[in-house]
């Protein structure tokens, strides 16, 4: 829900002004290698990937035990490429339960900051498996922003986007008092997706969150696989007048968002947008 810092924190590396780790480069891993503890954020730019893998806990006072990030390998190449990560959490439930912790992601470092009419594709896939030993509170979702003005992603005419593919122990959007907005029907070939919108008040930004229908979720208890052109998200939303088809892509990410819970994800992802 906050990528604020993560467009800061992009900024920065652009400019070079922190420092990379030196294990950044050669990424072909087999073994869980890297692990984020972020108290809020600890990130690594992924060399020879569009993406960055990022452990961002802004509510980090509030977890009694630890939320982590981990990367397994990358692997592939062009739309073949692909990322096997994890996302750990082991979160008193008794903690401010109803207090999102953070986000675990993996963020896009290429080809943003482009008018949504002038990217042809958004192609992603998701899979992930669930092991707990408790229930959880916390969803599987993409997270993107856009403005209508290049690189905005922290002013209060920026929006934030968020797709849930699936979702767990009761978390409901920004704006869910209010009512579904509106009804999306034959996305990603299934019908009744709700759309949320309600500002986050830490950050001034209207959110916009697309739930598919709690009945019909990606995914088991187990674990769950999407795939699809994340574009066609964007244009059901524009058809529904959230922005205009020229707004700019300024953040795209896929994660989870936990609350409370003892439960490891472990991920396999692919997205990249196309030029
Ligand atoms: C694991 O999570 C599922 C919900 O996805 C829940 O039904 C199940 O009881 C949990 N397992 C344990 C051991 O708590």
């Amino acid at each position: 829900m906050r990528v604020l810092s993560l467009l800061a924190v992009l900024a920065l590396e652009a400019s070079g002004t922190v420092a990379l780790p030196s294990f950044a480069t050669g990424l072909k891993r087999d073994a869980l290698t890297s692990t984020f503890c972020g108290a809020p954020n600890q990130y690594e730019v992924l060399s020879g990937t569009p993406w960055i893998i990022f452990s961002m806990n802004y509510n980090y006072q509030s977890i009694e035990g630890s939320c982590c990030t981990g990367l397994y390998e990358t692997s592939g190449s062009g739309d073949a490429q692909r990322i096997h990560w994890s996302s750990i959490w082991d979160i008193d439930a008794t903690v401010n339960p109803d207090l999102v912790k953070g986000y675990s992601f993996i963020g896009l470092t290429q080809n943003l900051e482009t008018q949504l009419n002038t990217i042809s594709s958004i192609p992603s896939t998701y899979t992930w498996t669930v092991s707990n030993s408790t229930a959880y509170k916390g969803n599987v979702v993409y997270d993107f922003m856009t403005s209508d003005t290049k690189g905005d992603s922290t002013s209060s005419a920026a929006q934030e986007l968020m797709l849930w593919i699936r979702y767990e122990g009761g978390q409901i959007p920004l704006g869910y008092d209010k009512g579904a907005v509106a009804t999306i029907d034959g996305l990603y070939g299934k019908d009744g997706w709700k759309l949320y919108q309600g500002l986050n008040t830490d950050t001034g930004i209207t959110v916009s969150s697309l739930l598919v229908p709690e009945g019909n979720q990606f995914g088991d208890d187990v674990g769950g696989t999407f795939e699809g052109d994340i574009k066609d998200w964007l244009l059901a939303l524009s058809e529904q007048g959230v922005f205009e088809k020229t707004t700019y892509v300024n953040v795209g990410n896929a994660g989870m968002e936990p609350f409370w819970g003892t439960v490891t994800f472990d991920n396999t992802l692919g997205l990249r947008i196309d030029l």
